[in-house]
């Protein structure tokens, strides 16, 4: 490499900047990482000494902060000198889908990447490589190069110059450390070769050389939407079959094996469960659409649409056959929520599966009490009691309007006296050891467990004298059905 890097800095703290800078400056110990955000809550929390006060949960990556943190990895909200000193910017900004005005619904809001931009336009001294992190709409680098070019032209300091590269993450929460630590390939688009040597050389540290991929700027840009999308497509394609199976007398998991085993399909990615949720699928797919649509490619929208179409429905499918076999009412009834993160082993919950089916249930008058193991009450208490509504969303606004607010936290397990029902709506590991005979005594009978994850040991739920309906289970079909 001809350029000497020395100083990093991440714009973003969040479930991307702060892992991935961690990763690098574990990885990189003669390189400064300076991870910078607005949000001062989120940087104490990063700087906290107790390190399960971290402001995100991933497996793994106490131990790297507690071996970099204040050592070459800082944490701070100092945005201007972060960017003054640093040779490589990376931008790991929030990108959602935009609730208002031209695009809502589909495309991504891009005011945080532009503030960003602006900032680095604004503070940045000599030559800078500038690194889109966040996943973004393609072409976005275009709008990026624009905004710090202006700047360089309005600005008397003429020797200020930048490289803009794209280098999408494909990190998946709950397992961030291993896939940073492994990562299946590190794709890397631009045109300034000497840029993506540099970026490069650090991946390199620890990354085999045949695992960086260079491509165009923006092919990787289309590259990362594309990838979340296929992997959407699939959980949306399982799911929709365990809705065949349930009504066939077919068994999903039989059908994920049988189909898993054929080399060209693999077995990864083909469990059935409440919906796909996150912040990334959704919001990437339907990017996609937005840029389908905006180049007339009405047939391509409506296919990629579909895959949300599919899991709306399904996560839909999921609540009312709770309220099904409830003999139709759950009103007043007191339901179990376990798990509300939108898979295990972190603690997001943004766009999880409990939320929508939480919120069906809670307009049918039940009563919820919901624990997660890493989820707080107020994250609960914010994606439940949202007041707000996108203008064509007919499902919130009925929520808004019929939301009676019941539902209750608990940090505790101990929360099964007097339920109707259990609903397992996480897989985490916990949830596999509890004691169903315990459990039995405790609720209203006839008891049901509803496991939309596949996780818990039938043999021993129906043993305690339980109803179980797992997902995509054929055998149950005549049961339920006779409600
Ligand atoms: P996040 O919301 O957890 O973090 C983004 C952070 O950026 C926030 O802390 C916010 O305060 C900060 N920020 C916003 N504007 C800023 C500004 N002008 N200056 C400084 N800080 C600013 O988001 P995330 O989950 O880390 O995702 C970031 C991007 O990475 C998104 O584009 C997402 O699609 C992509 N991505 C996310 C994941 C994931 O697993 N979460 C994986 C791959 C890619
Ligand atoms: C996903 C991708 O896997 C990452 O590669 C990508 O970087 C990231 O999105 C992103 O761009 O944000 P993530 O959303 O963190 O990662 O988690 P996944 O493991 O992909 O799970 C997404 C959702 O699908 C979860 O709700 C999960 O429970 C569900 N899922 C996953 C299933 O229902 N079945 C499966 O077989 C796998």
């Amino acid at each position: 490499m001809n350029m000497s890097i020395k100083k990093i800095c991440c714009i973003g703290a969040g479930y991307v900047g702060g892992p991935t800078m961690t990763m690098m400056a574990s990885k990189c110990p003669d390189l400064i990482f300076n991870v910078v955000d607005i949000n001062k809550e989120r940087i104490k929390s990063w700087n906290n000494t107790d390190l399960s006060k971290l402001p995100i949960f991933e497996p793994g990556l106490e131990k790297l902060i507690a071996n970099t943190r204040n050592k070459n990895l800082f944490f701070s909200t100092n945005i201007k000198e972060a960017i003054e000193t640093a040779d490589i910017i990376f931008i790991s900004v929030n990108t959602p889908t935009k609730t208002k005005g031209l695009g809502a619904g589909k495309s991504s809001d891009l005011k945080w990447v532009e503030a960003s931009a602006r900032e680095v336009a604004k503070y940045s001294k000599g030559y800078t490589i500038v690194v889109e992190k966040s996943t973004l709409p393609v072409r976005t680098a275009e709008v990026i190069e624009k905004i710090l070019n202006s700047a360089e032209t309005n600005n008397s300091r003429k020797e200020i110059s930048f490289s803009v590269l794209s280098n999408p993450e494909f990190l998946a929460e709950g397992t961030a450390i291993k896939d940073l630590d492994n990562p299946d390939r590190v794709l890397i688009g631009g045109k300034d070769e000497e840029a993506m040597n540099a970026l490069s050389s650090i991946y390199k540290a620890w990354v085999p050389e045949e695992k960086i991929l260079f491509t165009n700027i923006w092919s990787s840009e289309l590259a990362k939407l594309t990838s979340n999308a296929f992997l959407a497509q699939r959980i949306s394609s399982i799911n929709s079959i365990s809705a065949i199976c349930e009504v066939t007398g077919a068994d999903i998991q039989e059908v994920s094996r049988a189909i898993g085993k054929d080399t060209r399909i693999g077995s990864k990615f083909l469990d059935s469960g409440p919906g796909f949720g996150g912040s990334c699928f959704k919001k990437d797919i339907l990017n996609l659409v937005y840029l389908a649509e905006f180049f007339d490619l009405h047939e391509v929208a409506k296919f990629w649409e579909s895959v949300v179409d599919i899991n709306n429905w399904h996560q839909k499918r999921i609540s009312t056959i709770v309220v099904k076999t409830l003999f139709g009412s759950v009103a007043n009834k007191k339901l179990v929520i376990l798990g509300f993160a939108f898979k295990a082993n972190t603690n997001d919950t943004r766009e999880s599966a409990a939320i929508k089916i939480c919120k069906d249930l809670i307009i049918e008058g039940a009563d919820l009490i919901i624990h997660d193991p890493k989820v707080s009450s107020k994250q609960i208490e914010n994606a439940l009691d949202t007041r707000e509504s996108l203008d064509n969303d007919k499902d919130q606004k009925n929520y808004i309007q019929n939301n009676l607010g019941k539902w209750r936290f608990s940090k505790s397990l101990d929360i099964f006296d007097n339920a109707h029902a259990i609903l397992v709506l996480t897989e985490w590991e916990e949830y596999k050891y509890i004691n169903w005979d315990k459990v039995v005594k405790k609720m209203v009978k006839p008891s049901w467990v509803f496991d939309s994850r596949s996780i818990i040991n039938a043999n021993e739920v129906k043993k305690a004298g339980l109803n179980l309906w797992r997902l995509g289970d054929g055998s149950q079909k005549n049961e339920i059905s006779n409600f």
